[in-house]
């Protein structure tokens, strides 16, 4: 079975919501509430299977050079299959469309991310700006997630 990315539609963001808190729920990443779903809905790629979507991962622009991938799921059943590497393939592409020089993550799963070609590098190199979040977390302070970026060959 091939599996095609596409952007999020806005049915899609009720089954988002479920599928990144299920695995928040069990401490492997940031919950989101589901309006900001909505608002960022174009942030968003699925994978979807009759209807259902089975995976997601968003794009969220930083800035005039830096971008974050955020909320990488692949639902259980469909792990291991390439979807995680296919949206995260997804994302890199629309940061090189849009000119955008670097994509970075924060990250509880290093060795995925080094394997779809980000490096790890120190937190403290990246804006303070971009752990603006972090005080909705559970782990906050005392959070170990990494920081990985990966930089894009852009034409300016
Ligand atoms: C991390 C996560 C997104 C990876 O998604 P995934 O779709 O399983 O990723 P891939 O299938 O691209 O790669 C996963 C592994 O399957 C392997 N794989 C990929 N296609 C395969 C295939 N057809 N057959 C066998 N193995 C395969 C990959 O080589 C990779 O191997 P590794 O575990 O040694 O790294 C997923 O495990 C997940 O959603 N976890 C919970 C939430 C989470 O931690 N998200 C990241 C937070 S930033």
């Amino acid at each position: 079975m091939t599996y095609r990315v596409e952007k999020a539609k806005i049915n899609d963001a009720a089954q988002i919501h479920r599928l990144i808190n299920h695995f928040a729920d069990k401490g492997e990443m940031l919950a989101r509430p589901l309006s900001e779903i909505y608002e960022n809905i174009r942030d968003y790629f699925v994978v979807r299977q009759n209807e259902q979507v089975m995976a997601c991962a968003a794009l969220h622009i930083n800035w005039e050079d830096l971008a974050e991938i955020k909320s990488l799921v692949v639902s259980e059943e469909s792990q291991k299959h390439g979807l995680g590497d296919k949206l995260i393939a997804a994302c890199l592409k629309e940061a090189e469309r849009l000119g955008i020089a670097t994509v970075f993550c924060l990250t509880y799963r290093p060795a995925f991310f080094e394997k779809c070609g980000f490096s790890l590098v120190d937190r403290s190199e990246l804006p303070h700006k971009v752990w603006g979040e972090c005080y909705r977390c559970p782990q906050f302070p005392n959070c170990d997630e990494v920081a990985l970026v990966c930089h894009l060959e852009v034409k300016v």
